[in-house]
């Protein structure tokens, strides 16, 4: 058991979740240390090991977000989580992906779960996430004269805010002994088809805002060719596109209650809460 929190390293300190999860940890009163690559507490670079072991100074819990847009990092994690153990580390809070444990055994998504389960010296928290629902927001899947496009068919997916995978990781963070093993596979409280998705927002930005559906294989190969992820990458965006299309999308589950005492945010209050995302997509 932890006695005496130190300071939480946060991976992926600037991304969508990870700053959420620091400000929430903040708002606590714990100590809490941003790393990335650019504009974070401190430099943290998964290609260069180098800059490990002063992240990990005085840590005693890890934000775990793995290489992304990879295939292959399970080694270079073990490399930094046995880093982190010898650290001083008791608790790993680890970001994988909704239906991990079917996941194409090309992709290390399972590896990292499993490494962390088989460690015996140290607590684990796992949390596999639906697709989120800043997806729409950013540039994963903007908005493209009026159109949303991606290959989803008419399966549905129960999108979680980020905002509530950063809430039910920070309660793993803050008390890890009160989670430790536990695996939580944040939703959304309900499952939606794009064109679901996109009607909402027609309704919300006022103008119209449609879902084009498309040949998978084109959009995975205009998705390396564009060069937004590397070519070996493309298994995974298979993966995630066609478990949607057929019809084995994520299901609201009521994770994200039971772990911080507070529904899941619906995809229309999302929407309201951030409608300047859209307008600035529009102007652009
Ligand atoms: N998108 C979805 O719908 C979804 C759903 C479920 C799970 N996930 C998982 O969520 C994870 C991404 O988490 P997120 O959305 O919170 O982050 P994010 O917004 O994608 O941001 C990525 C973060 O990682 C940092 N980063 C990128 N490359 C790095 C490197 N080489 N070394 C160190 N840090 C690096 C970035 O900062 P710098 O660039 O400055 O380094 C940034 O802080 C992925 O593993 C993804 O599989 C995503």
């Amino acid at each position: 058991m932890i006695t005496s929190p130190k300071t939480t390293l946060v991976l992926g300190g600037t991304g969508r979740t990870g700053r959420l999860v620091a400000r929430g940890l903040a708002e606590r009163g714990f100590a809490v240390r941003t790393a990335a690559r650019h504009g974070a507490d401190v430099v943290f670079d998964w290609d260069d090991p180098t800059t490990h072991r002063a992240a990990l100074a005085g840590v005693d819990r890890v934000y775990l977000v793995t290489p992304v847009a990879r295939t292959r990092f399970a080694g270079t994690v073990a490399d930094f989580l046995d880093l982190a153990v010898g650290a001083g580390v008791r608790h790993v809070t680890h970001l994988s992906t909704y239906g991990s444990d079917r996941a194409p055994p090309e992709v290390d998504i399972l590896a990292v779960e499993r490494d962390l389960v088989g460690r015996g010296t140290i607590s684990h928290s796992i949390l596999r996430p639906a697709w989120v629902m800043q997806n729409f927001a950013d540039d994963h899947l903007p908005i493209v004269d009026g159109a949303i496009v991606v290959p989803t068919g008419g399966g549905a997916e129960a999108f979680v805010d980020a905002g509530d995978i950063a809430a039910v990781a920070v309660e793993t963070l803050a008390r890890p002994e009160a989670h430790a093993g536990a695996v939580y596979a944040p939703t959304g409280p309900r499952a939606l088809t794009v064109a679901e998705v996109a009607a909402i927002l027609s309704e919300e930005t006022g103008r119209p805002i449609r879902h084009v559906d498309v040949d998978r294989d084109a959009w995975v190969d205009g998705a390396v060719a564009a060069g937004f992820v590397p070519p070996d990458y493309a298994v995974m965006l298979r993966w995630l596109t066609g478990t949607i299309i057929a019809g084995d999308g994520s299901r609201p589950n009521g994770d994200v209650e039971r772990v911080t005492g507070r529904p899941a945010t619906d995809f229309r209050d999302f929407v309201r809460r951030n409608l300047a995302a859209w307008v600035v997509q529009a102007a652009e």
